[in-house]
This record gives structure tokens, C-alpha cells and sequence, in this order.
């Protein structure tokens, strides 16, 4: 496992496990799929206050608190500002922040978490208060580094004019099939709508301003879709991911990190599986170097793009 020297006193793991989609499993069976990955050296691990309604921290903190030697190895990251009910909206008051990270310590069973992230943005957002509600929490020691999820580069800009701490992640969609913010920085100035910029640059801004890109949900086509891997709808994509498995001796999976991972931009793909043997596959792919002609073959085959 690579690492990521971000502070002083935080080295995450290039690999990052994400708590999605773990709060239908049981204790034991969560357990030992945390110690696969903490074997495998990956110290990472995504929440939010949402997921599975809040079961997938409860569980995760039942898990810490039968195997306290988990917490001391881990980084943990949660993230909160999306509102469900009657009208999900989005929510950065200062009240909610607050209220929210102490929802997700309890469930967590922990005094403190490394990360907090601002899941979505939220228009009606008050940058003071934002800085006001992390200050507290900060001085508190209930979290130690922020970050936002799902931003451009001007409402981090907006954030930051506030916020004392730096921002020092966006988790952003990201993945061979869902790759805009690499396309229209390929198109610019062009008539094609590739040109179009749909989030401000944000690729190079993380680049320039040295925050870490956590790619969400690398290995889905969509929602609706559910993954291209193996999918028929994307036969070329995984024929071309299958030469290179072969190659490599690796898994598909395995390619798509390199891919990722092969981006000077340096990001932390956090992975979304239930299932340790992926995660052991996937791992393997941080050992690949891909070529730059392999990096454009891959995004090209990914959706039958085209390069202008
Ligand atoms: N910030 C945001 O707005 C946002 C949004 C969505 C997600 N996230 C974060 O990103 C994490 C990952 O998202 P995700 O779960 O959508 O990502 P993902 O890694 O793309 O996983 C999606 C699906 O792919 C399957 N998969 C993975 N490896 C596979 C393999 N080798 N073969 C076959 N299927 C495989 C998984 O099923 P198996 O269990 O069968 O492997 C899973 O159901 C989440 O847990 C969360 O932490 C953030």
C-alpha cells in the first residue's frame, strides 16, 4: 500500500475504504472485512451520517467497540450537511454541523474522528458560520482536518475565504466511465459540448491548491446501472480492462486503480466493495505503473470517447 503524507500527523492510505454499503452486514462479518483492509495496510475509512440512516456508523462502532486495537490503526472520515425527511435539503448551520458530528461520535463509539466533511453544498450557506461550527469542533477535539464532497472550485474558494483550516479533500464522482472534469479539460475553447465545464476547473484547481480528490463510486456506470464491470452495455470497456488484467495478471479492478492512481493529480479513490477478495484485488492495482498511451486507451474505450 502507498500512502499520502497530507499533515504532519496524517498519512492516509492511497486506498480508502468506503462504509456505504455495510450497514446490512452482520458485527463479526464487518469485522473481519475491516481487518482484511487493515491488513492490506489501507487506514482509511469513509462515512457519512446518512448512510444506511445512520446503521452503517452504529455498526462500524459496534465493530470498534469489540476490537478497541481497530481505532488506534484507523483514520476515520464521516460526513454530514444532507438533510432526509419529508424535503431532503442541505444543511451547513453551524447547529447542524455540530449536532451532526455529535450524533456520529456517539454512533461510532469514538471521542473523535480525523475528518469531517460537508457532504453537498448548500446555496443558503453562511462561509462564517461554516468557519464558526469547525472552529468549535476543532478546539473541542472532536475533529482534527475538514474537507467538503461534491463542490466546485469557487465554493471551496468561498468556503476557504472563511474557514481557518484548510480544506484538505474534495470527494468527487470519478472513475474511467465518469470522467468529465478530465474531458473538458481536454476540450477547452472547442464547439463540442465535451467543452463544457461543469464544475470549474475543479481537476486542476485540486491540483493547484494541493487538496486531495477522493473519487466516489469508481467502479458504477450510474446509479440506475449499477457497475460496468461485466456488463454488457460496456463490452468494449471491459474487453479493453480484461487485455490489461491479463497483461498485469491482475483483476479489472486492479486496472481501474492504476488508472486512477496513474493521475499526477494524486488522488485517493475510496472503494465501495462488501467483499474482502475485492479488496485484495483492487490493492494489487496500486503496484501497476500504466503508460500514458495505456491511460488514454483506457479513457477512450471507456464510453467511445473521442480526443479532439
Ligand atoms: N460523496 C458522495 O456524494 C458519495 C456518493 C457515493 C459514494 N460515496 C463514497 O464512496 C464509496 C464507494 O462508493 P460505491 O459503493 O458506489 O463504489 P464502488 O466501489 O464503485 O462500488 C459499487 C459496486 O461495485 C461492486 N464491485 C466492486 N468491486 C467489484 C468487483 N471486483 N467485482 C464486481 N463488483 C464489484 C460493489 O459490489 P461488491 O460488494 O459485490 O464488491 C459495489 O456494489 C461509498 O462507500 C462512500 O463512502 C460518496
Amino acid at each position: 500500500m502507498k500512502y499520502l503524507q497530507l499533515a504532519e500527523d496524517l498519512k492516509v492510505s492511497q486506498l480508502a475504504f468506503g462504509c456505504m454499503r455495510i450497514s446490512e452486514m452482520e458485527v463479526d462479518e464487518l469485522a473481519e472485512l475491516i481487518k482484511v483492509a487493515l491488513d492490506e495496510g489501507i487506514n482509511f475509512f469513509d462515512h457519512a451520517d446518512i448512510y444506511g440512516g445512520g446503521k452503517s456508523e452504529e455498526l462500524f462502532g459496534e465493530v470498534l467497540k469489540k476490537h478497541p486495537e481497530y481505532r488506534e490503526k484507523m483514520i476515520i472520515q464521516t460526513k454530514c450537511a444532507i438533510r432526509r425527511g419529508k424535503v431532503g435539503y442541505f444543511d451547513f448551520s453551524k447547529e447542524h454541523i455540530i449536532n451532526s458530528v455529535n450524533q456520529s461520535l456517539k454512533r461510532l463509539q469514538t471521542d473523535h474522528i480525523e475528518i469531517l466533511l460537508l457532504h453537498r453544498p448548500d446555496t443558503l450557506m453562511d462561509p462564517k458560520e461554516v468557519a464558526d461550527a469547525f472552529q468549535e469542533l476543532y478546539d473541542s477535539g472532536k475533529v482534527k482536518y475538514f474537507g467538503v464532497s461534491n463542490m466546485n472550485s469557487m465554493q471551496m474558494e468561498l468556503l476557504q475565504s472563511e474557514v481557518k483550516q484548510k480544506l484538505l479533500f474534495n470527494q468527487l464522482q470519478f472513475s474511467p466511465i465518469h470522467a468529465g472534469m478530465v474531458t473538458n479539460g481536454l476540450f477547452v475553447n472547442m464547439k463540442e459540448e465535451q467543452a463544457i465545464d461543469h464544475d470549474g476547473s475543479i481537476l486542476e484547481y485540486c491540483r493547484l491548491k494541493k487538496v486531495t480528490i477522493q473519487p466516489w463510486s469508481i467502479m458504477q456506470a450510474s446509479w440506475e446501472e449499477g457497475t460496468y464491470l461485466d456488463n454488457p452495455d460496456y463490452q468494449e470497456f471491459n474487453d479493453c480492462l480484461q487485455a490489461y488484467a491479463d497483461a498485469y495478471k491482475v483483476s479489472k479492478t486492479a486496472i481501474v486503480i492504476a488508472w486512477i492512481l496513474r493521475h499526477p493529480a494524486n488522488m485517493q479513490p475510496i472503494f465501495g466493495t462488501t467483499k474482502a477478495k475485492h479488496i485484495q484485488e483492487m490493492c494489487a492495482g496500486c503496484d501497476i505503473e500504466l503508460s500514458r498511451e495505456d491511460w488514454y486507451e483506457i479513457y477512450i474505450k471507456a464510453i467511445g470517447r473521442i480526443l479532439p
